[in-house]
């Protein structure tokens, strides 16, 4: 296996020609998603284990096994592989949190969005993210739009739904988890992760990425797709401080830069 990883992501950066530069990620098998945020980096593997990036090694952080984790301004959140239930990463342990959910995003401005296995797409304000210590219960907001996966960050929150659909809300409340307005973004994706610096990329149906342009400040929404050509297909994505992270379907890891 690990030969064979290392020959195909060789013809890998061999075959790819484009603006973004892509080498093999710090050595991890399996991989099954990852998330970066705020100079840090996650990673999770077939098994459900999570990982930290120290350096060149990969530490695993515990020994439950989740579905999704996510780093970034509201800290460490991830949800369980069982029974979906939430955490956060609270001295040194995960801690469960209320309420439950599939996959959640920590990359906003503060708070986390999450979808449950119904896909309802909730919301958890910036104030009670940054002051749950573990105990009692905080109350998720409803966010009132059907998704199979949401992530925020500098200029809204994007979403695709289980239809491969994009939705983007410019104007959900980090404070408050009120007014998200959707709407929807042409294109087509499985998933959508925005860095915390409002940077967009979705992967499509087939494993293809993409990356949103002409996002700023007068138009959060961006206006084209452009696509990354990458030799394999893709799984999982995550963008970080110059470095986009990418997930290969067969599990290996590739780091990329500008
Ligand atoms: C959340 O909102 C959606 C859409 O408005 C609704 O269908 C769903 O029942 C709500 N879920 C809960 C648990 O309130
Ligand atoms: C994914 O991208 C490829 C390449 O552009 C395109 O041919 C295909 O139709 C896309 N699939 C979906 C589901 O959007």
């Amino acid at each position: 296996m690990r030969a064979v990883a290392a020959f195909l992501l060789v013809l890998c950066y061999l075959a790819v020609t484009h603006a973004w530069r892509c080498n093999e990620g710090p050595r991890l098998y399996n991989v099954r998603q990852i998330d970066a945020g705020q100079g840090k980096v996650i990673a999770r593997d077939t098994y459900g284990y999570v990982y930290f990036l120290i350096g060149s090694s990969w530490h695993r952080m515990s020994t439950i096994r989740f579905n999704h984790a996510s780093i970034g301004p509201a800290g460490l959140w991830a949800t369980g592989s069982s029974g979906d239930k939430i955490y956060k990463y609270i001295a040194g342990n995960f801690v469960i949190s209320s309420g439950l959910l599939r996959q959640l995003d920590a990359g906003g401005n503060g708070q986390v969005v999450g979808v449950s296995s119904s896909s309802a797409s909730w919301c958890l304000r910036s104030d009670l993210a940054s002051s749950y210590k573990g105990s009692g219960s905080v109350s998720w907001s409803n966010l009132s739009r059907v998704l199979k996966y949401i992530s925020c960050g500098k200029y809204g929150c994007w979403g695709t739904d289980t239809s491969h659909r994009i939705y983007f809300s410019q104007t959900l409340s980090p404070t408050t988890c009120g007014n998200s307005r959707w709407s929807q973004i042409s294109g087509s994706a499985a998933m959508a992760e925005v860095g915390t610096d409002g940077s967009v990329f979705v992967v499509n149906k087939s494993g293809q990425l993409y990356q949103r342009l002409g996002i700023s400040s007068r138009s959060p929404q961006g206006t084209t797709w452009t696509p990354i050509s990458m030799c394999m297909p893709l799984r999982h994505v995550s963008y970080d401080l110059g470095n986009l992270w990418v997930v290969t379907t067969s599990g290996l890891l590739m780091k990329c830069t500008h």
